[in-house]
């Protein structure tokens, strides 16, 4: 029934767990709330940059979200009064440049093209890290395609973001099967029109606005008992 499973790319299909870990080892004692913090500050600027210019043509405030987590990072960092080294920038930076992917992702991939249905990365990543993390765990041969919102500058959840797959594949949109982790970015493809499954490892609530997904499970796995 879906001719395309497109994924969101951090947290969905490359662990970003492992931030907390590195951020732990420079800053004991923080690296949890670092972690956290850090995520909701990018996705936040992503937002702020979106909302306040929701042009078609891209919003003028618009920054590669490269440069928002680096730029999230040091606003956290200076919020908890944490020393944050040219150095620490490096290391934690670097290692957001080469995430690892879930154990189950590339299988999952792989899987699907098996069974002769497309797949895509929707992300709201800048086309050199999104290249540089799909290689790096060796899940380029398994992708037709790694759309970025840097061809609209506007990031998701702007109704532009979610389009481009339509623009990326000769699908209609009850043909896409759209996957993420992030509650919020799983609804918001659902209020676009795709169908969704929400990779939920964490046994978190579902967001208390909009509809719920068409489906849930603890693993990207998961997903292939769906298609
Ligand atoms: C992405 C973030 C939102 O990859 O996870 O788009």
């Amino acid at each position: 029934m879906y001719k395309l499973i497109a994924f969101d790319a951090y947290g969905t299909l490359f662990d970003v767990y492992s931030m907390g870990e590195l951020a732990e080892k420079l800053f004991p004692g923080h690296g949890q709330a670092l972690s956290l913090m850090w995520r909701d500050r990018q996705i936040e600027y992503t937002r702020l940059v979106t909302m306040s210019d929701p042009n078609p043509e891209g919003s003028k405030y618009y920054l590669p979200f490269w440069e928002l987590t680096i730029r999230s990072l040091r606003y956290v960092c200076k919020r908890m009064g944490l020393n944050l080294s040219g150095e620490n920038e490096k290391q934690l930076m670097d290692q957001y440049a080469k995430l690892s992917s879930f154990e189950d992702s590339l299988n999952v991939l792989r899987e699907i093209k098996n069974r002769g249905i497309s797949t895509a990365i929707l992300s709201n990543g800048s086309r050199e890290m999104l290249a540089t993390v799909v290689e790096s765990n060796g899940l380029k041969s398994y992708l037709d395609q790694v759309v970025t919102i840097e061809d609209v500058r506007l990031f998701k959840t702007a109704p532009q973001a979610y389009e481009l797959l339509l623009k990326a594949f000769p699908v209609k949109k009850d043909e896409v099967l759209f996957v993420s982790s992030n509650a919020w970015d799983a609804l918001a493809a659902k209020w676009y029109g795709y169908d969704v499954f929400w990779v939920n490892r964490l046994g978190h609530p579902f967001e208390e606005i909009g509809e719920q997904p068409n489906y849930e499970g603890n693993s990207l796995s998961k997903v292939l008992d769906v298609i």
